[in-house]
């Protein structure tokens, strides 16, 4: 983490700058529920690609699907969300305050769902009132399919995206004609009814996840598990994030959800301390057992080089696109002092930041408006740019600074004589002289190679 950034700076800054807003402000928000502006949503978009692009585009054992978000409710009573996706929760009798009782100082360490508190924590942390006993509380949010509001028309918002996968399994296989080792992947919003949303986008109740079911042979899972740790644990750090803030951790028995053979999750160093990024989970055969139980569907594998009807085992890499985005700001997020002036700098990698380049008119002079918009025309046909004549240059180049913007594109008066312009980096602030001809070549060379 950037020992700058603290949660306070990046809420700030996203809202300040249109990346993230609190969902339906105006009417003083809601809690759990985050909306994503300008900015905000380029940079979201841009994780998802990355993730895609590394996961599905590059690799030749993984395809891709978008699966409904509300599901037949069986599919909940299978996997075994309806019984045991649930929180113990506790309120204190004082304060009124509403605490997830396995998070309290002194329960046991349980971060996944499901887990009773096995040490009982009886007093508020906050007031030291006296805390009620726990409650178990299910996480799904519920909804009504059609006009009549009973319990035949129950359905749920899916609080993963995984069982979309699983319950296609069958279908994916049939129309792709592939063997084994299988990947399926899909990007999409989960909700959950947390407890306790908060640290900003780190815990909300509606986010976006971006999973893969990987199906392997039994016996092959826990080589393929090692696998996928290595290669998500290595994306963040493709990605720019500084190693010393990225570890992986293998869960302890107590942790693993109730699907779980095994689990490492990839954890980032935030400002409130090490948390999960992403977990990699051995789901072993859980899944498509359950579903072929429940659904009376056959979702056997024929393995053709032994003639043997299996039931995969299944490697999952799960990760949340919000709190990505929250660890990718804050560990891009630096201050340094230039010439007596505090810069605040987002160093996010060129694949991630929302804007590439910007340009910008040295001043708003009538003779430099025209090559300005030629040039903008130019960049914007290869990518996400921004023009900016609005104060001084040097407060240009802050702002985009602010937002991470690799590259600024400058037209001064010696344009209109040398039909070139001037490139400024983001990092090293060094500048250099290209002729209008050859920007993108030269723009491409920075920011694609
Ligand atoms: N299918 C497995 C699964 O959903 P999980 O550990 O509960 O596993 C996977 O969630 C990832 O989804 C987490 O590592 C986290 O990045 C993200 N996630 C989970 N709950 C979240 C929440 N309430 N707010 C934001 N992201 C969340």
């Amino acid at each position: 983490m950037s020992t700058k950034a603290t949660v306070e700076k990046l809420v700030s800054l996203c809202k300040r700058r249109g990346l993230v807003f609190q969902s339906s402000e105006i009417y003083g928000g809601i809690a759990g529920f985050w909306d994503y502006g300008p900015l905000g949503v380029e940079l979201k978009n841009n994780i998802k690609q990355a993730w895609w692009r590394a996961v599905v585009q590059e690799r030749d054992d993984v395809v891709g699907q978008d699966a409904a978000i509300v599901m037949n409710p069986t599919v909940w009573r299978a996997s075994g969300h309806l019984d045991t996706f649930a929180d113990p929760m506790v309120d204190c009798k004082e304060c009124k305050k509403r605490f997830r009782a396995d998070e309290l100082v002194g329960a046991a360490p349980a971060s996944a769902h499901g887990h009773e508190a096995a040490a009982k924590v009886t007093r508020c942390p906050e007031c030291g009132g006296e805390l009620t006993e726990p409650r178990m509380f299910n996480l799904m949010f519920k909804t009504y399919v059609g006009p009549v509001e009973d319990d035949a028309s129950v359905a749920y918002l899916r609080p993963e995206t995984a069982q979309g996968i699983f319950v296609n399994f069958a279908n994916v296989l049939t129309a792709t004609r592939r063997k084994l080792p299988l990947g399926i992947a899909q990007i999409g919003k989960a909700f959950r009814n947390e407890i306790t949303p908060g640290n900003f986008i780190f815990r909300d109740r509606e986010f976006d996840q971006m999973e893969i079911e990987y199906f392997v042979k039994p016996g092959t899972d826990e080589q393929w598990h090692q696998h996928w740790v290595e290669e998500r644990y290595n994306w963040y750090l493709r990605l720019g994030m500084q190693k010393e803030n990225v570890r992986v951790r293998q869960l302890d028995r107590d942790e693993l959800a109730h699907y779980a053979k095994d689990t490492y999750e990839v954890e980032y160093l935030f400002p409130m301390g090490w948390s999960e990024l992403e977990g990699i989970a051995n789901r072993t055969d859980f899944d498509l057992r359950r579903h072929a139980e429940f659904s009376g569907r056959d979702l056997e594998y024929f393995d053709e080089e032994t003639g043997e009807h299996i039931v995969p085992f299944v490697i999952e890499p799960s990760a949340g696109v919000d709190r990505l985005f929250m660890a990718f700001l804050i560990d891009a997020y630096d201050e340094e002092e230039v010439r007596g002036e505090t810069r605040v700098i987002l160093r996010l990698h060129k694949d991630l930041a929302p804007i590439k380049v910007a340009v910008l008119p040295l001043s708003r002079q009538e003779k430099l408006v025209p090559p300005a918009r030629e040039v903008w025309a130019i960049v914007r046909k290869h990518w996400m740019s921004q023009y900016d004549d609005a104060q001084s240059i040097g407060r240009r180049y802050r702002r985009q600074d602010e937002v991470g913007t690799p590259l600024c594109v400058t037209i001064d008066f010696d344009t209109l004589e040398d039909q070139a312009v001037t490139i400024r980096e983001r990092d090293s602030m060094e500048q250099v002289r290209v002729p209008i001809a050859g920007l993108v070549a030269a723009l491409r060379e920075r920011l694609e190679e």
